[in-house]
């Protein structure tokens, strides 16, 4: 077996996004796109050469073609040994377990996380760090700044490694040592829940639940932690089996995409429990019966009662939120003595703080928590967690969130999606109210009665407290007095047009008023946001896209 150098040339726009470089499948079928990439990868992270590497996907279309360039790019510029996943199987969190208990100098990801897989759909490609956690931006930049003068990229001239079975094999130099997916992560499971309390949960007969895999990567670790260790009934676990088009849906766990979920935990028969997560494994939408958990409130209601679970029995040393995640956890650090960060959105500024213990969990309102178990987000983590409350506070999912408003206030909390609109429009209406920041203020907008006071204004920089980097522009912060926010960005996950994102939030102490309607809560400053970015003439929308 030889290795052969190839000839490239640059490709535009190789830069990552919120999470990895993120495509259309068309792009990465471009001859030396996807080794392009991986080249930059193996030239400016140089400790793989001579180490180890974890490598697996969501099992996306094109997942198993880009595994079998990567491991003979592997070969040839190097590596040591490479852990893949069977079948080119490994979920975001899993990944980031394996490279830590392993010990591997970092991990490869394929995946475009929820966005919908297949011929015409997305793909992406994402470095994971030695600790487990995506790339930080001096990495990414890097990669980035690598791709741009790429000249040549090194691959073994090799047969197709068999992905299917369990074991080691040789290509070239290089031990490829296909790995079971799930076992490290479901042992890891086990040591943080109290699996024997969930497993009598489900046993009473007077609890069940339906988790939906949404046809993604979760499938088979859903089937072995809930149904075979815990002994939910068998069918527990919906579309459970990963296909490379997800079954033409949109992995993506909300309440427009797991519509199915909502409507089996609707009504009086319905389900007490309703879970889901996406592609690659690392998000989670928690439903009690008729109960929609938001993201922002899940993640306050863990830290409040994280010390009943036997891993975090010993409390919570911080906690994290992205910007536009509501401020419901900041209230609970406050009460628990702790800390609360406030980070940009994308889990890899978490890192930092988890690697120096100063947070045990963090967060995002984009259906994202996790805790320093691993670097990524875990969508099955999150449900276990809800599972082991329900089953130490024998209480309903909706019981725990009401006595969870009641002692802490309610954040009403929405997010508004633009998709696909014009990038230039959706830079134009960032850019307007970059201009309006400073005069804002002191304003009371939404009319002088019941109006709401500009507290501050501001594009929302961050400075990491661990290393000091710098992350400016990371979206328009709004505050008014008495908690209420308007938050503005735009994705960077997207991979065509632009997505604009509002965040929407109201603090409500009064229990007597935590049964509204969200949108109906929220109305007020809704017409606030649309009217103040001038949304409907720059984007010519009239109404988002989804609504979270
Ligand atoms: C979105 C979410 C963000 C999350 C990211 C990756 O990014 O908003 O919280 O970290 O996906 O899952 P965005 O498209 O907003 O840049
Ligand atoms: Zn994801």
């Amino acid at each position: 077996m030889q290795a052969s150098v190839i000839r490239t040339t640059p490709f535009e726009g190789q830069q990552p996004g919120t999470s990895g470089l993120r495509k259309k499948v068309a792009s990465f079928q471009q001859p030396h796109y996807l080794e392009n990439f991986v080249q930059a990868i193996f030239d400016t992270q140089t400790k793989l050469a001579g180490g180890s590497l974890v490598l697996g996907g969501d099992g996306r279309f094109y997942n198993r073609e880009a595994i079998q360039v990567i491991l003979r790019m592997a070969a040839a510029n190097g590596v040591a040994r490479v852990l893949v996943g069977k079948g080119g199987i490994l979920s975001t969190p899993a990944a980031s377990c394996i490279i830590r208990k392993y010990q591997t100098q970092g991990g490869i990801v394929l995946s475009a996380s929820h966005n919908p897989g297949g011929p015409s759909e997305d793909f992406g490609i994402k470095f994971n760090i030695d600790a487990g956690g995506p790339a930080p931006a001096s990495v990414t930049n890097a990669i980035y700044q690598r791709t741009q003068t790429i000249d040549q990229y090194r691959i073994l001239d090799a047969d197709a490694v068999d992905l299917d079975q369990i074991g080691e094999s040789r290509l070239g130099e290089l031990v490829v040592q296909v790995i079971d997916p799930v076992a490290d992560y479901a042992e890891l499971m086990a040591s943080l829940f109290d699996f024997n309390a969930i497993q009598q949960l489900f046993s009473s007969g007077s609890f069940r639940m339906r988790f939906d895999a949404m046809h993604a990567v979760t499938g088979p670790y859903a089937v072995e932690i809930l149904e075979r260790r815990l002994g939910a009934e068998p069918g527990t676990v919906m579309h459970g089996v990963p296909l490379e088009d997800f079954g033409g849906g949109h992995p993506d766990p909300n309440l427009v995409h797991a519509h199915e979920l909502v409507e089996l935990t609707s009504g009086a028969q319905g389900f007490d429990f309703g879970a889901a997560s996406d592609g690659d494994g690392d998000r989670n939408m928690v439903l009690g019966r008729d109960f929609f958990v938001t993201p922002s409130d899940s993640l306050a209601v863990l830290a409040a009662n994280a010390q009943l679970t036997p891993g975090y029995k010993h409390g919570i040393s911080g906690v994290a939120r992205s910007m536009p995640t509501s401020q419901a956890a900041d209230r609970v650090a406050e009460a628990l003595g702790v800390d609360c960060f406030e980070t940009p959105t994308g889990w890899k500024f978490f890192g930092n703080l988890l690697d120096a213990g100063r947070i045990t969990l963090c967060g995002e309102e984009s259906f994202g928590t996790g805790s320093d178990h691993v670097r990524e987000k875990d969508g099955l983590w999150a449900v276990l967690f809800w599972l082991n409350l329900i089953a130490a506070k024998r209480q309903s999912v909706a019981e725990i969130v009401h006595d969870h408003w009641r002692r802490f206030g309610r954040n009403y909390y929405t997010r508004h999606d633009y998709e696909g609109i014009d990038s230039d429009a959706a830079e134009g209406l960032i850019d307007h109210l970059r201009i309006l920041l400073p005069s804002l203020p002191g304003q009371q907008l939404g009319g002088t009665n019941g109006g709401f006071k500009v507290a501050f204004a501001d594009d929302f920089a961050y400075t990491d407290p661990i290393d000091g980097s710098v992350a400016e522009q990371q979206g328009i912060r709004i505050g008014f007095e008495g908690g209420a926010r308007i938050v503005l960005r735009l994705s960077g996950t997207g991979t065509q047009g632009a997505t604009l994102r509002v965040y929407i939030e109201q603090y409500e102490a009064d229990s007597a008023r935590h049964h509204l309607p969200v949108q109906e809560a929220l109305a007020p400053l809704i017409l606030i946001a649309r009217e103040l970015a001038q949304i409907e003439s720059r984007t010519g929308r009239a109404q988002p896209d989804v609504i979270t």
